[in-house]
């Protein structure tokens, strides 16, 4: 195989970028082909059928079209429903999900409480019912289907954004460092680390966020290495340096969306491929 294929990373629109961000810093020689299927989304309120016929259709233009040589699911919703079908389908596919950092949380949380954020979608899959009965007695979890919220990230509409982080995250309880508070909230959906901002400035800053993106890029660049996976420049040093690989961004929706979104939160100017 070669080095010089690219790796594939797709959500359901812009928020996988979140995660895009932490695997061009982990592997900042690697080509990156990012597919977001603004066009068939929300994911996170459709049903489980929708949301794996996508990742399936995604899954195999990826591989025909752009030969990608590991692909990282940068969507809890779309892990949640598809990744046990996907590895089953694709088994020489290196294939890296996300699913919303409890664990991590867990080893934070100083008053044992944790607030979890997800779409409704991932929320009610079996795949994170068994995360949350695995470390039952080890923290108290609160959890909170957030409708709406990863749309209006997606269309940037500031006003709804910030409508909807103060319900939900009052939905919670209250948040604080005093026993009995939530003083750790997991942003279970690759969009919301988006919408941190408006969190903070809701929550105050003595309450942590824990999202997913630098622990899935450590774990990509493990996998990549014990699959033997040939890695661009594998003798550089893995520290932080500019990244020099390229990265192709398609999207099923308006590329101006993603464009924009890539501009924002990537500091990168890149064109969109458009596809169905
Ligand atoms: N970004 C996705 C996730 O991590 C889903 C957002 C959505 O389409 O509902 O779950």
């Amino acid at each position: 195989m070669r080095a010089g294929r690219p790796i594939g990373v797709f959500d359901s629109g812009v928020g996988g970028l979140s995660i895009l961000r932490a695997l061009r810093a982990e592997l900042p020689h690697e080509h990156f082909v990012y597919f977001a299927d603004s066009g068939h989304a929300p994911y996170g309120e459709r049903d489980e059928a929708h949301v794996i016929a996508r990742s399936r259709a995604i899954t195999a233009q990826l591989r025909a079209e752009h030969g990608i040589k590991a692909l990282v699911i940068a969507c809890n919703t779309a892990t949640a429903a598809a990744v046990h079908l996907l590895r089953a389908e694709h088994p020489n596919l290196p294939i890296i999900g996300v699913e919303p950092a409890l664990k991590p949380a867990v080893g934070l949380t100083r008053t044992g409480r944790i607030g979890v954020l997800a779409t409704r979608g991932t929320l009610g899959s079996a795949k994170f019912a068994a995360l949350l009965a695995s470390l039952s007695g080890l923290a108290e979890f609160t959890v909170q289907p957030c409708d709406g919220l990863a749309d209006a990230i997606e269309r940037q509409e500031a006003a709804k954004i910030i409508a909807l982080c103060g319900q939900y995250t009052m939905g919670i309880g209250r948040f604080g460092l005093k026993p009995g508070q939530i003083d750790t909230l997991v942003l279970g959906c690759t969009h919301y680390p988006f919408a941190k901002e408006y969190l903070r400035a809701l929550l105050g800053p003595a309450i942590q966020f824990i999202d997913t993106g630098e622990p899935v890029a450590r774990h990509t660049r493990q996998l990549l290495m014990t699959s033997h996976i040939p890695l661009q420049n594998a003798d550089a040093p893995a520290v932080s340096c500019k990244p020099t690989g390229h990265l192709t961004l398609v999207s099923s929706g308006a590329p101006a969306a993603l464009k924009a979104a890539a501009q924002r939160w990537l500091g990168l100017a890149v064109p969109v491929h458009a596809t169905h």
